[in-house]
């Protein structure tokens, strides 16, 4: 039987609960399609520096590093508020991405059909169905460019710098491109080319790359212009390229129109077949502990896990089938509505009920 090792990032907040779910589904997925799972779990953000001092200690690197996959929850909270810049929990996830060498986050927005009402978009915008495949920038941008906080006359100032290379522009646009050729074959590269040197690179290496990709339909948007036309006409989009602020700030948004930013899934990918899994909302602490957070994110996520690092999509479409499935029976506070048909659960109940769903 196969074995694969998965390296556990459970973070902080409501990191643990979700990820305990995402663990039911993977191993209920496990028994039905003939394989087994390790794993080992390791400290990031608040944790590790609560139990290390530091945010990313070096053992999680080489943990994760060792595995075949990572699953990770969400960091950061109250608590490390006080903390420098530098010993945030958030760095301890910036680090982490960039240590694997993962430059590309895959981060679906699609709307599953009993989730139309939890949409705040009005169902003629949203049109017949939603699927938007954002790939974001991962390992680049203002979040990794020279920063700093200067004093000169008594003002204090502080600054960061976008900054992006012609190579890193290329191997994000080969991912979407490619992409794109699986999907329906149109790309909108975000920018904000009307202002941004480092937009004006980005936009001329898409071009460029374009002429390998005729098969591709390529357009060019401003960012301020795509946050409008997101909640505009939101099917117009198929796949979107764009800069890990940019990508940031998107997808949060997108989340949002498939109902909850507590659905989004994402993959985040580099050269090799390591990838690391995560769901794009945050640590949400206000709700921590209380069994409310929805763990369909991180469910999704151990989908994209089992498709992109395992190569198990006939276990990854089960789980997925199952998510869907069990969104006609039960919800989460976030995605709850009196006349929604479904019974109000929380993270665990929401768990158990997926993983039961779960057949091969
Ligand atoms: C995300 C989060 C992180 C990011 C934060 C927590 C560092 O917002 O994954 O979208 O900005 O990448
Ligand atoms: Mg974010």
């Amino acid at each position: 039987m196969k074995n694969y090792t998965i390296a556990v990032l459970k973070g902080d907040g409501i990191g643990p609960e979700i990820v305990d779910q995402a663990i039911k589904a993977l191993d209920k997925a496990a028994d039905c399609f003939g394989f087994s799972v390790t794993y080992r779990e390791a400290l990031l953000g608040g944790a590790a520096i609560d139990a290390a001092g530091v945010p990313l200690p070096e053992e999680t690197v080489a943990v994760c590093k060792a595995a075949d996959s990572v699953l990770l929850g969400a960091v950061g909270g109250p608590k490390w508020d006080g903390q420098p810049g530098h010993n945030r929990p958030e760095k301890g996830l910036l680090g982490i991405r960039k240590a694997l060498g993962l430059y590309a986050n895959l981060r679906p927005a699609v709307i599953f059909p009993p989730l139309r009402d939890a949409s705040p978009l009005k169902p003629e915008v949203i049109g017949e169905s939603l699927d938007i495949m954002v790939v974001r920038e991962l390992t680049g941008g203002i979040y990794f460019g020279d920063r700093g906080t200067e004093e000169q006359d008594g003002v204090k100032s502080a600054y960061d710098t976008e900054r992006y290379s012609v190579p890193e522009v290329e191997r994000i646009a080969r991912v979407a491109f490619d992409m794109a050729r699986k999907r329906n074959r149109r790309l909108c590269s975000v920018d904000k080319a009307n202002v941004l040197d480092s937009s004006r690179l980005w936009r001329s290496v898409i071009d460029e790359m374009a002429k390998e990709y005729p098969d591709v339909a390529v357009s060019h948007l401003y960012v301020d212009n795509t946050a409008m036309q997101l909640v505009r006409d939101p099917g117009q989009f198929d796949v979107i390229v764009t800069s890990n602020m940019f990508g940031d700030i998107l997808s949060d948004e997108a989340s949002m129109i498939s109902g909850s930013i507590g659905m989004l899934a994402s993959a985040s990918l580099g050269q090799g077949g390591l990838g690391l899994y995560e769901p794009i909302h945050g640590s949400a602490p206000d709700i921590a502990g209380q069994d409310a957070a929805n763990p369909l994110a991180t469910i999704l996520s151990v989908a994209m896990l089992l498709k992109y690092s395992l190569d198990e999509p006939a276990a990854a479409q089960a789980i997925e089938n199952a998510v869907a499935e069990a969104l006609t029976q039960a919800r989460t506070k976030d995605i709850y509505t009196e006349d929604c048909g479904a019974k109000l659960v929380g993270c665990q109940e929401m768990g158990s009920i997926v993983a039961s769903l779960i057949k091969a």
